[in-house]
């Protein structure tokens, strides 16, 4: 794919601060969790953001998807200034902007079947005619590998990566140009892992969708990765391409993470290569869910 295109997000000198310290007012402490945060993703492109625990990974996350407000700085989509929009998220901007975190089971309501909540999606983004959500619906599904029977199970019914599966469905029925996937492949085991990148990639591929790919894990950006942006405190500290940043990291804090990164170690490379093998797996046999 070619990225030579103009960025599709501009973030600019983002500060982002949470109050802490309760109700009463002389105990109110604002911090600060992200400081003067700038990258840029293009059409197409995934950026890898990296960083230990706590370095405001999902702060940066937020901020794009409007779920944390910018004390400073500027976030621009398509040319549009973010931060103005206002109280309420624009249908719009929702629809282009997608998200998948790492817990599905928390996103998706345990009360309804799952084919149901890509419906509602849907109808919240103004899809009327039943007839027509049923069909995208189930298009969504066969994308992700997913067939027909599992429109009707339970989220519990589901194992993880199905449920994840389904949590990229509903991110991506909408046809949105950017999903912050925040750690969305952290908590599965790691053939799965493998299996959910593969399927990332590919849906890619196929739509032109832009990633914002976090996780604390370089081992995993890496094989989506163009670019890899690392984090560290809140601030922004490296941004090279995603090869470029195994081979010759410029930052120290870079190269302790590759150090303390699973995938330097002995059992490391034990994982890259179950993670290599359960990709190939994937790619010689057609997803072939239980
Ligand atoms: N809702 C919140 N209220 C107060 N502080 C928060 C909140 N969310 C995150 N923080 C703080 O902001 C910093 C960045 O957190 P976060 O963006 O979650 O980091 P990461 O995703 O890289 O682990 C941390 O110091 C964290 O404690
Ligand atoms: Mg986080």
């Amino acid at each position: 794919m070619t990225m030579d295109t103009s960025p599709l997000l501009i973030v600019e000198g983002l500060t982002v601060e949470y109050e802490t310290g309760g109700a009463l007012p002389w105990r109110r402490r604002t911090s600060r969790a992200i400081e003067n945060v700038s990258f840029d993703i293009r059409p197409g492109e995934t950026l890898g953001l990296v960083g230990e625990s706590g370095s405001g990974k999902s702060t940066t996350g937020r901020a794009i998807l409007r779920l944390a407000e910018a004390a400073a700085g500027s976030i621009r989509f398509d040319g549009q200034e973010v931060t103005a929009m206002g109280r309420r998220t624009p249908l719009a901007y929702r629809r282009h902007v997608q998200a998948i975190f790492q817990d599905p089971s928390s996103s998706l309501n345990p009360r309804h079947v799952v084919g149901r909540c890509v419906d509602d999606t849907l109808r919240t983004h103004g899809v009327d005619d039943p007839a027509k959500r049923r069909m995208r619906t189930l298009e969504a599904f066969e994308q992700v590998g997913l067939s027909r029977d599992h429109l009707h199970r339970f989220p519990n019914e589901l194992s993880g990566g199905q449920q994840q599966r389904v949590a990229i469905a509903r991110a991506l029925v909408l046809k949105p140009r950017l999903v912050v996937c925040d750690e969305a492949v952290s908590a599965l085991d790691l053939s799965t892992q493998g299996q959910i990148i593969n399927l990332l990639a590919d849906l890619q591929e196929a739509t032109g969708v832009s990633y914002l790919f976090i996780a604390h894990d370089l081992g995993i950006v890496r094989h989506l990765s163009h670019r890899i942006a690392v984090m560290k405190q809140g601030h922004l500290v490296e941004l090279a391409p995603g090869e470029q940043l195994f081979t010759a990291a410029t930052h120290p804090y870079t190269r302790k993470l590759l150090g303390a990164s699973p995938s330097a170690t002995p059992e490391g490379r034990e994982e890259r290569r179950a993670r290599r093998e359960a990709f190939r797996q994937i790619h010689e046999a057609e997803i072939a869910l239980t």
